[in-house]
């Protein structure tokens, strides 16, 4: 591993320069590097320390007596799990006014789909295919949190998931490093205000950085063995991206990769990142990762363990007191240190003079602002929005939209249908259960009052409670449809929430059956913060959709699109496979020498016992509509080094229904010197049709987009074929072509990492 970092050092990585760049060779001193003079070594590693405001991770900003000693003696640069307007504007006071320097804090909290106003979780999200809408939900997070008194997020996750027992999945935007990497960029822009940090911004962090998502066996917190092309080409691009967008702040992972700690990974974060990125931000290790450097025994004692990871130009220690309590001695003896030391202390000054804590500290601090910002009637409509464009509809054997006009009784049936915090989902904030209008309250406000709802639990997702179920088949018998909301509840997925069994749990089995059964008409509402392996169900139940987690307005959205308001469009971000020992799973495979063949059961890359294809595959998600895609041109043949080709095809709503579609471009490069995945997204963009309308969506690619990680450790565009085509989902390819990429050349940056510029045009 590090020999092929080493590689990637001598290679042409586009030197990245971000606004935080630039930490020496300034002519004159400017304030941060004035008071970094003015600075002890006790102030300096202070600077250095992140502490949690209470003693887990439980919110608490209300501090005690000692806790403020250490705040006035410039012990401390950041807090986490903090939070309120009013009670971090008076420690921020103790900081500012109280300390020998009046160095403001850093407030920190994670902050990831809403702080208040809860937004879909992340996997959601993704399944909009829509940035804007991921941007503007974290946006209005950013509004909430910033009123709210705190600074800084640690969020986006954008560790790219290929194995759904990970709980860790539901955090970020799937399995591809394209969608992964654009979703990234939308969402600092929309924590941040943009891609520099600036007074009021919510930094963002892009974690964790590198390949967290690669822990074997899907067990979190393992180690991960991925290949150099693996990690440079699937596990890096977000990364690279939101460096790009401008993220203040990223964070270490706590695995190691090949061996090598994360936390202590020299040439992955102060080489890739670092100098062949050109970021300059605030590195800030997990949550007490420094001092597990002693776990992963590559360290004796935490001195060491605090060095390796000063050395690999970790800034912030997170908890863990190693930088406090163990720096001092070592660094002091050792001038080369000193310099590491000092460069850490700039760049977390930098971030707070960027934020403009050092001219207005209290700018954060407004209690009518933050009464007047949660849960604002306009942020609850946002997220509505964004949750029902979250929504996938899996299967439809023409039971959907029902039709409010013709229904006399519904039947709402599964505990989850009114469990609002498992709507929340993971990472919270400051959301509340009774802030969630619930599937049930959703369906009931949609309905009008003639028609007779019945509602029942019939099994809990948490336990092997099923003795619900019969009381639960009177209703769905008693009734002209029922709603079936099953899956998996809140704390299935999350962090450590690692799973063996993709299936649903047993109680959730048992109720689905009982009621399929009925032979009554069922919609089932899939609840689950990762790919389920649903074979049975998809099979039996007439219609699914996938409704994920959706924060506080689930219920609302559930309504607009059972009821025939809102058609849904979402695609999933995920291949959901059929089996859990299917997975890893997912659509972006490599060319083999024996592709799997779905007639022959022997002799090709498959298993005996599976059909070949996924259940659901990435980038399915069906409509109330239907689309016809036609006229598929291309500017050129072939496109040289700073050339580009131009894509272009119509895409037209026959449906007769309004609704979206998400058009979406796949690459392949057929014949090259190392195999290629069979597949890679390249493209897409979630279009708004009326019944009849058409659009004509024009991709712009270039060659440099199709570049590969080659085994000399660079970024080549090979000289040949590509073959491309546009589809619905990965499996669903309406139409397709190739073009010639004239000359071998290298690129600059990872190539799933580049934006591919969309235009959709109108028919007069
Ligand atoms: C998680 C991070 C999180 C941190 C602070 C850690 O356990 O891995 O993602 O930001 O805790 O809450």
């Amino acid at each position: 591993m590090l020999r092929l970092l080493r590689h990637a050092a001598v290679a042409s990585v586009a030197v990245v320069v971000l606004s935080a760049a630039g930490l020496a060779g300034a002519q004159t001193p400017n304030r941060t590097e004035i008071l970094l003079k003015k600075m002890t070594l006790e102030e300096k590693v202070g600077q250095l320390v992140q502490r949690a405001g209470g003693r887990s991770k439980s919110l608490n900003s209300r501090l005690d007596d000692a806790e403020l000693e250490r705040v006035r003696a410039g012990s401390v640069g950041s807090y986490l799990h903090v939070a309120g307007a009013e009670p971090l504007g008076r420690l921020q006071k103790v900081a500012v006014e109280e300390s020998r320097l009046g160095i403001p804090l850093l407030f920190a909290m994670d902050v990831v789909h809403g702080y208040r106003t809860i937004f879909p979780v992340p996997l959601a999200q993704a399944a909009t295919f829509a940035p804007d809408a991921e941007e503007r939900a974290a946006r209005i997070a950013a509004e909430e949190a910033t009123a709210a008194g705190l600074h800084w997020t640690f969020a986006p996750m954008i560790d790219i998931a290929r194995d759904a027992r990970w709980g860790r999945i539901v955090e970020g935007a799937g399995e591809d490093p394209y969608l992964g990497a654009r979703m990234a960029v939308a969402q600092v822009g929309g924590f941040q205000g943009g891609n520099a940090l600036r007074p009021g911004s919510l930094m963002a962090t892009a974690k964790h950085f590198g390949a967290y998502g690669a822990a074997i066996g899907g067990r979190d917190y393992n180690s991960a063995d991925v290949s150099e092309r693996t990690l440079q080409e699937v596990y890096l691009p977000p990364f690279y991206a939101a460096a790009r967008a401008g993220a203040g702040s990223f964070m270490a992972a706590f695995n190691d990769i090949a061996g090598v700690p994360t936390t202590a990974n020299r040439e992955l974060l102060r080489g890739t990142l670092r100098e062949r990125w050109g970021w300059q931000g605030l590195l800030v290790s997990d949550w007490g990762a420094i001092g597990e450097l002693l776990n992963h025994g590559v360290a004796e004692d935490r001195k060491g363990a605090g060095l390796l990871a000063l050395d690999a130009s970790v800034d912030m220690d997170m908890i863990g007191g190693v930088y406090a309590d163990d720096l001092k001695d070592a660094i002091a003896k050792d001038p080369a240190r000193l310099k590491l030391l000092d460069e850490a202390v700039l760049r977390i000054l930098r971030v707070k003079e960027q934020l403009g804590l050092f001219d207005k500290p209290m700018a954060y601090h407004d209690p009518e602002r933050e009464a007047r910002e949660l849960l604002a009637p306009e942020h609850r409509e946002a997220a509505r929005a964004v949750a029902r464009q979250s929504i996938v509809l899996l299967k439809n054997d023409k039971l959907l939209p029902l039709d409010p006009a013709r229904l006399k009784s519904v039947a709402v049936i599964g505990a989850l249908a009114t469990d609002g915090m498992s709507s929340l989902g993971s990472w919270r904030a400051q959301g509340k259960a009774e802030d969630v209008v619930t599937v049930l309250k959703g369906i009931t406000a949609a309905l009008p009052t003639r028609v007779k709802i019945v509602s029942a639990a019939g099994a809990d997702p948490r336990n092997l409670e099923t003795s619900g179920i019969a009381a639960a088949i009177k209703l769905v018998k008693a009734s002209d449809v029922t709603i079936l909301m099953i899956g998996e509840d809140y704390d299935l997925s999350g962090e450590s929430r690692s799973r063996s069994n993709l299936e649903l749990p047993p109680s959730q089995i048992e109720l689905a059956r009982a009621v399929l059964a009925t032979g009554k008409p069922v919609v089932v509402l899939l609840a689950n913060g990762r790919p389920l392996a649903i074979t049975e169900l998809a099979e039996k139940a007439p219609a699914i959709l996938e409704t994920w987690m959706l924060g506080v307005e689930a219920g609302n959205a559930v309504a607009d699109v059972l009821f025939g308001a809102y058609s849904p469009a979402g695609r999933l971000p995920v291949s959901f496979p059929r089996a859990t020992g299917a997975v890893p799973f997912y659509y972006s495979v490599n060319a083999t020498g024996r592709p799997a063949d779905p007639d022959l059961a022997k002799d090709t890359v498959r298993y005996h016992d599976l059909p070949i294809t996924p259940q659901y595959a990435f980038g399915h998600g069906l409509s109330y509509s239907e689309f016809r895609y036609g006229d598929l041109s291309q500017s050129t043949q072939s496109v040289g080094p700073g050339e580009r080709i131009d894509i272009a095809i119509t895409i037209e709503n026959i449906g007769g229904v309004a609704s979206d579609e998400v058009v979406q471009l796949y690459v392949r490069d057929p014949v090259a010197s190392i195999a290629r995945p069979v597949l890679e997204l390249r493209g897409f963009k979630r279009i708004e049709l009326g019944a009849g309308q058409r659009k004509r969506v024009t991709f712009s690619l270039t060659p440099e987009q199709l570049a590969f990680w080659s085994p000399k450790g660079q970024w080549l565009v090979e000289a040949g074929r590509i073959d491309f085509w546009i589809g619905a989902s990965s499996a669903d390819l309406r139409a397709n072509g190739s073009f010639e990429i004239t000359r071998t050349h290298t690129g600059t940056a990872p190539a799933a990492a580049l934006p591919t510029r969309v235009i959709v045009s109108n028919f007069n």
